[in-house]
Formats: C-alpha cells, sequence, structure tokens
C-alpha cells in the first residue's frame, strides 16, 4: 500500500462542535500524518457576519483539512466556500446530519435530508463559486425519524450528486428529529453498516465514506473492506493513541511511528507559544489529557494537566510534574 495512491477519504477524524477546534486538530495531526482532519461545524450566518479569523485561521500542518458548514441557502453556502478556498482549505463538507433543535430552527442540518434539491442546489452553487479547487463534500445520516427505507438515502444521494457532490459520509443510523438530544442520537438510533455498503454498490463511482460507532481495529478493517474510507469522531478523541498506528496500518506509511514524548515535546512548545498569545492553557490542554489513557499513571497524569493551580506552571514544569506522576504511579 503506498499512502500516495489510498483515498484522502480513508480515515477522518470527524467534526465534533467544541472538541475539534485547532488545538485538538494540532494535537492529533502529532499522531497521524495522513488521517483527514475536519473543523467543527461553522455556520453560514458566523461566518458572513462574524470575526472570520477566530472560525477560518489554521496552522499549515492541520493539512488535510475540511472545513464543515452548517447553512441551506445557496447563494450563502456559496459566498462561503469562496472563503474557505481563499483560507486555503482542502475541502467544504456540508452538514446534512446535526439533529440539534438549533440547527432545525436555521433549518439546516439532518432536517436538509427532507430536501435533497437544496442540497443539490447548494453544492451547485458552491461548485459554480469555486470550480473543481477543491471538492465539496456532504456528510449525512441513513433517514431522518421513522423513515428506514434504503430508497430515502438512495435518492437523496442520488439527487445531490447531481449537483456535483462525489463524496459522501454517511453516519450510518437515523436522525430522530423530536425528543431526543444530540448525544441521544449519536447513541440511541441503530447502526445500519449495510445500507452504507449499498451505497457503495449502487454509486461506484463516488467516495462512500462510513461513520458511526467505529472503535477498534477489527471493526476499522472490516469497513475499509466495504467502503472507500472511515470516519472517526468520539473514539478518537477519548483515545487518542489509537491515531498513532493509523499512517503505518491504514496508510502504508513506513516512516517512525510517533513516540508519546515526543508529542508531549511538541505539546510543551505549543503551550508556551500559546500562552505567549494570552491562549488559556486549558484551551489546549483539555484535549489532551487522554494521551496515556490506558497506560499505568494515565490517571496520575491526567489529573496534574487538570490541576488549575499546576496549569499556570512553567510548560516545560508542568508536563516533568506529570511525567513524574505518571511514573510513581
Ligand atoms: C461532541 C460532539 C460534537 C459533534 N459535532 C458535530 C459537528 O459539528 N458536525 C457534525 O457533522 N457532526 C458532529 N458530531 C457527530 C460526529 O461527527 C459523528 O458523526 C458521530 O459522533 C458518530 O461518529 P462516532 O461514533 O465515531 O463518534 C459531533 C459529535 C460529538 C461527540
Amino acid at each position: 500500500m503506498n499512502p500516495a495512491q489510498t483515498s484522502p477519504w480513508r480515515l477522518c477524524v470527524a467534526p465534533m462542535l467544541d472538541w475539534t477546534d485547532r488545538h485538538c486538530r494540532r494535537f492529533h495531526r502529532y499522531l497521524s500524518r495522513h488521517a483527514r482532519l475536519y473543523t467543527e461545524m461553522v455556520t453560514t450566518g458566523a461566518l458572513l457576519h462574524g470575526d472570520q479569523p477566530r472560525h477560518l485561521d489554521f496552522d499549515a500542518l492541520e493539512h488535510p483539512l475540511a472545513l464543515q458548514l452548517g447553512g441551506s441557502e445557496p447563494a450563502d453556502l456559496a459566498a462561503c466556500a469562496r472563503l474557505a478556498l481563499r483560507w486555503g482549505y482542502d475541502e467544504i463538507n456540508l452538514n446534512c446530519g446535526c439533529p440539534s433543535e438549533r440547527v432545525q430552527r436555521g433549518a439546516f442540518g439532518a432536517c436538509l435530508m427532507a430536501e435533497p434539491a437544496l442540497v443539490r442546489d447548494g453544492v451547485a452553487a458552491m461548485r459554480d463559486a469555486i470550480g473543481d479547487a477543491i471538492p465539496v463534500t456532504v456528510k449525512h445520516r441513513i433517514g431522518i425519524d421513522r423513515i428506514e427505507r434504503y430508497e430515502f438515502v438512495r435518492d437523496f444521494v442520488g439527487t445531490v450528486a447531481e449537483g456535483g457532490c462525489t463524496v459522501f459520509i454517511v453516519h450510518a443510523r437515523n436522525a430522530w428529529l423530536q425528543g431526543l438530544s444530540p448525544k441521544d442520537n449519536r447513541e440511541i438510533p441503530p447502526l445500519n453498516y449495510a445500507l452504507v455498503h449499498r451505497l457503495k454498490r449502487d454509486f461506484p463511482h463516488c467516495t462512500i465514506v462510513l461513520n458511526g460507532g467505529v472503535r477498534d481495529d477489527a471493526t476499522l478493517a472490516a469497513q475499509l473492506a466495504e467502503v472507500d474510507g472511515v470516519m472517526i469522531g468520539r473514539e478518537a478523541y477519548q483515545r487518542p493513541w489509537w491515531l498513532a498506528h493509523w499512517d503505518a496500518r491504514y496508510f502504508g506509511d513506513a516512516a517512525a511511528a510517533p513516540v508519546r514524548e515526543d508529542v508531549e515535546r511538541l505539546l510543551v512548545d505549543d503551550l508556551a507559544r500559546a500562552r505567549a498569545l494570552g491562549v488559556a492553557p486549558q484551551a489546549l490542554l483539555r484535549h489532551v489529557l487522554n494521551l496515556w489513557k490506558g497506560e499505568p499513571g494515565a490517571r496520575l497524569w491526567r489529573q496534574v494537566l487538570s490541576d488549575p493551580v499546576r496549569r499556570t506552571l512553567e510548560p516545560a514544569q508542568l508536563f516533568e510534574l506529570a511525567r513524574r506522576a505518571r511514573q510513581a504511579g
């Protein structure tokens, strides 16, 4: 396997609001050079009327990086696509899977699955705005509410593909738009991977990426045999060291795998830089607390880095204390 020949979407870390900010993505990039990273969802309104650098700035080492948009108005999506291109993103991803009530009030997210023609027009508007410069992709569910017919998601994909989308990231469960919190909507509607496999068979020229509930290598490898890529959310965040094996195992990259102690050294530098810019230490540290998860002393390491008093120490001193706590544990 040659990394240059694998699909760019072979392994992706999911967009996660409040989690996959730039600090988190930078940390993930230390663990995998090839995984495709996604921003948190940013709404078109926030981008067009808000603080663009705050929403869009990222570090060059985060590439390949996709910007996820929440919105439905084709003209607004087109304007945001131009911004994404100007900022240097590698992909624009449209969120058609978020079930939150706030998002539904804005008439985007998962409720867009009921309006495939509008999604097609939004995709076409973005493509008209930026041409083939970077791909426009869609992340969606397999259905909404109690619609469990395969034809529903098949027709959604078919219609949206007419707008020029060839990459579909499919969270393999329905979104129940009433009565479930977004968290429950990631757990309670049952997973149905077979439906995603069927999409791949029916749309062989499209890139189909499966998402939802993938938490171990056995499941990941089995899914990669069926679809073009797998997107992983919670497990990547909660057990980040998993990513450290991805380049060798799934991209055939023989370069040395990262070592936790080296990652710590990079984090010391990042923390010092963040601090010089006035960024609160926890903005960065909160994402790295699971670095040693599962190893002896991991809890003590985490405790040191979580302690608001110790967090005020010099970064090198803080990590040294954490290392000693872990080794004593
Ligand atoms: C804290 C959190 C925030 C999320 N925010 C987003 C988001 O902004 N956009 C999106 O498309 N999905 C979002 N999701 C859903 C994930 O992208 C993913 O589809 C879902 O967690 C299922 O994948 P997993 O089982 O691997 O976690 C979020 C999930 C979590 C846990």
